[in-house]
Order: C-alpha cells, then structure tokens, then sequence
C-alpha cells in the first residue's frame, strides 16, 4: 500500500511506478532527510504537537536508521518511491503508530526542498575545497616558474612577454571568483522552507525558527508558496558550476596544446596520460580533453533545469523531481574533474627551455622596441611604424630583433643606438613590467602571496 493510496482503490500501473519513482537516485540524500525529520520530531514533541515520548522514540529510531543507513543495511524500494516515504515506511515498520505521526504538520513538498538544500550545501563545501586545492597547486607551480619567460597570446598569436607564473596565475584569479559563487549560492540558499507544508503552511503551532537553527539554516523561508517551489539554489549552483567548468576547460585546452609536440611546453606525467592502441609513440592528454568534454555536459545539466523550470507555475509541480539527477550529475561531473585535473597539473613538468625559445622567437619585444623609441621623444604611432618595419626586414632574412644589427636599426631611424638591445632585452622587458597586475616577477610574487593568504584565510573560517 502507498502512503498517500487513502482515495485510490486501485494499485499505480507497474510502468507508472517506474516513472515515478526517484529512489534510485534521491537515495543519495539519506542523510538530510533523516537529519530533517530528526528536527522536525523534535520541535513536534517541543511543541506539544505530539507526545513528547513519541518524538523521543521517534528521534532514537531515525538514528538507528541513519546507522544502519551508513551501514549499507538498508534496501530501499521503488515500491515506496522516493527517499522520504521509503524512510517513513522504514520508521514505521520499526516502531509502529508513533512513526504515523513524524509526518504531522508536513509535507514531502517541504521536506524534499529541507534534503536537497542540505545535501548541496555538504557538496558545495566539498567542492570548495577542491577548488581551494587547484588554487594551491597553481600558486605552487607558479612560484617555481616566476622567471620562465614565455610568450602571452593574444588570438593564439605571440603576443607580450609573460612567464608561467603570470600566465597561469590567470586562472588562479578565474577559480577564486569560482569559489565566491559557489560561497553566494550558498549564502543564498541556506534558508529552511520546511515549515511550508505542501503550499499553504500549517494551522499547527509548529516552531520554524527552531527547526531551521536545529539543521543550521540561517533562519526560515518567508513565504511557504516561494518555500516549496524555489530552485533557483539549483540553477544557481548549476551556472556557478558551467562557468567553473568553462575555465577548466580553457586551461585544458592550454595543456593540451602545450602538450603538442608543436608547443612543447609541458610534458605530462606518465600516470596522467595515456597512450594509444596503435600509434606506439603516443602520449595523449586524455584528463584534459575529457574535463573539456564534461564541460558540454554540465552545461547540458544547467540547460535541462531550466526549461523543467521555465512554464511551471506555482507552487510544487512533479516536474521539479527532474532537478536531482541533473543537480547531482553536475556535482558529480565537476567534483571527479577537479579531482583528477589537480594532480595532474601538480605533476606536469613544465619545459623551460621551450617558453624561453618560443618567447625568442616570436618578436614579441616588438611593443618594448617601439617604447624605447618613445622615451626618447618620438610619437608612439611613429615608433609603431618604424618597428612594424624592423619586423618585416627580420622576417625577411631571418632574424630576430635581438640579433638585428645596429646598421640595420639605424637604417629605419637615427633614435636606435647601441642602448637599444638592453632594452628589448626579454629580462629587462619582463622586469619593466611592474605595473600591478603585470608579469614582473615580483609584482607575481606578490601576488601569489595575497592568494596564499586568502586561502589560508578560507581553511580558517571554514
Ligand atoms: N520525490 C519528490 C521530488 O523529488 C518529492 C516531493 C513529492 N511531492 C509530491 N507532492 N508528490 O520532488
């Protein structure tokens, strides 16, 4: 017998038992929602709603239940569809009519919003912390590297000067505003709806202040219809997550370039690549190329939740049940790839010589030259111009800025003196570089200092 069959008089069609059911994979909430009906038996026998000795009964038998739960004791059943009736339906089995009354004053309505708030709340904290780990291990990295020149790009052509640390303490500050979204999201969701009943509330005298404060909620929802039928906590941690995938998928797209034999940049250690059945010289970035695959997948996540949202109209409907295997797919998704991709990039060896030459060899002192010019008194489009030459003759015959004679400066203008080859020196460029944000070694130094601290920060206030 279903818990709700009072006015049925037939039992659902097998199929629609199948359909219905969301107990394969709301199982993952046990937890919450036995911790949830836990506080709400609590404040019930506070309340004097129920006897308080069948709370306290009540509250025993949930723990026991949560242990054997953890035990991998339990089987749950489709039959009794979801995680909540299957916890009731256990409850009551083993205590009999005090467990018919844990669902006074309650509705699956309000209960399933209590579990899936608490369960990403846990995951957002986990995830947290994988995204501070990453952090790390870029601020590690970048630290060993703060004078391995490289070349910056822009339209994936050599750009300015950079060095590793600069270039990859770029994502540094990408997953630091990561890790602020998912900290609002969390800020934002961590109001209780439970209390708001199926829609309208309850006429009993229930005490939502104590429930909320009990399961570490700021404070109670303020509007029972808002309280059951928000997901925006859902599509909130949903976008933060595409957006954090989107940079993983960037600096995946980084690594596997560099990883090219074009680039050369870095070599992946051997436990984080693979190799192919057939080209025996292989060694393939597969980490890489799969976080950047998953990221089509959580935002696959987020656009599916949006339109199960999009024409619902108030309050709970069915269809928000579709919410969890998305939520809990992209969870899932992001929370493997940060596992897998932080080592990986903690690993990888970075090819010094490699940058230093790709950095020689693409002019890009190009944009120093012509300020060397326009410190000694020539208009900047002028400067531009008469380098934009310099380019073109070295392309010609070869050569590089640094190897260019003096002859051949002078030629396009008398400012070029000997003075002129410190200057597009790649050190001296680099270290001109001191502006705040800029790649100067020590302003990145500094830099890494303060995320250093922020996360140092983060481990204790969490
Ligand atoms: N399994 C349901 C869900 O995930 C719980 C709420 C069911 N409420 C209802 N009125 N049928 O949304």
């Amino acid at each position: 017998m279903k818990l709700w069959a009072g006015r049925f008089e037939k039992n659902t069609d097998r199929l629609v038992d199948k359909l219905n059911a969301s107990i394969a994979y709301d199982q993952r909430m046990y937890r919450e929602d036995i911790t949830g009906s836990m506080a709400h038996a609590a404040m019930l026998g506070a309340q004097g709603i129920i006897p308080r000795s069948e709370a306290d009964l009540i509250v025993k038998a949930l723990g026991e239940i949560l242990e054997d739960c953890e035990a991998g004791k339990v089987q749950f059943s489709e039959e009794h569809e979801d995680i909540h009736m299957n916890i009731e339906v256990l409850l009551t089995q083993r205590i009999g009519d005090a467990g018919k009354r844990l669902h006074t004053a309650r509705s699956r309505n309000d209960q399933v919003a209590v579990d899936l708030k608490m369960y990403l709340r846990r995951e957002i904290d986990a995830l947290q912390e994988k995204v501070r780990a990453l952090i790390a291990a870029i601020c590690r990295k970048a630290s060993d590297h703060l004078e391995s020149i490289m070349p910056g790009y822009t339209h994936l052509q050599r750009a300015q000067p950079s060095t590793f640390a600069h270039y990859t303490m770029a994502y540094a500050e990408m997953l630091r505003r990561d890790a602020g979204r998912l900290a609002d999201c969390r800020a934002r969701l961590n109001l209780c709806p439970l209390g708001s009943g199926a829609m309208g509330g309850t006429t009993y005298p229930i005490d939502r202040a104590r429930t909320a404060a009990a399961l570490g909620f700021d404070g109670p929802t303020e509007n029972s219809i808002d309280g059951v039928s928000d997901r925006d906590y859902v599509l909130e941690l949903a976008s933060a997550l595409s957006i954090l995938m989107m940079h993983l998928s960037r600096f995946s797209e980084e690594i596997i370039l560099w990883a090219s034999y074009e680039f050369g940049f870095v070599s992946l250690d051997d436990a984080y690549a693979t190799g192919s059945s057939i080209m025996p010289q292989k060694k393939n970035p597969d980490i890489a190329e799969l976080v950047r695959g998953k990221t089509g997948r959580v935002y696959g996540d987020l656009m599916g939740l949006l339109t199960v949202m999009k024409g619902l109209p108030l309050a709970y409907n069915k269809d928000m049940q579709e919410d969890k295997e998305a939520i809990f797919d992209a969870v899932d998704t992001v929370s493997l790839c940060l596992d897998v991709f932080t080592p990986m990039y903690g690993t990888m060896t970075v090819c010094t010589g490699r940058l230093r030459r790709a950095a020689a060899e693409g002019f890009i002192n190009a944009t120093d030259c012509a300020d060397y010019l326009v410190k000694k008194g020539m208009p900047f489009r002028d400067a531009y111009t008469c380098v934009g030459r310099l380019v073109r003759s070295c392309i010609e015959t070869g050569q590089t800025l640094e190897t260019l004679p003096l002859a051949a400066y002078r030629a396009v203008s008398d400012v070029f003196d000997q003075d002129v080859y410190d200057a597009i020196d790649l050190m001296t460029c680099l270290q001109g570089r001191t502006v705040p944000g800029g790649p100067a070694p020590e302003t990145v130094r500094a830099h890494i200092s303060r995320v250093e601290a922020w996360l140092s920060e983060k481990e204790t206030t969490t």
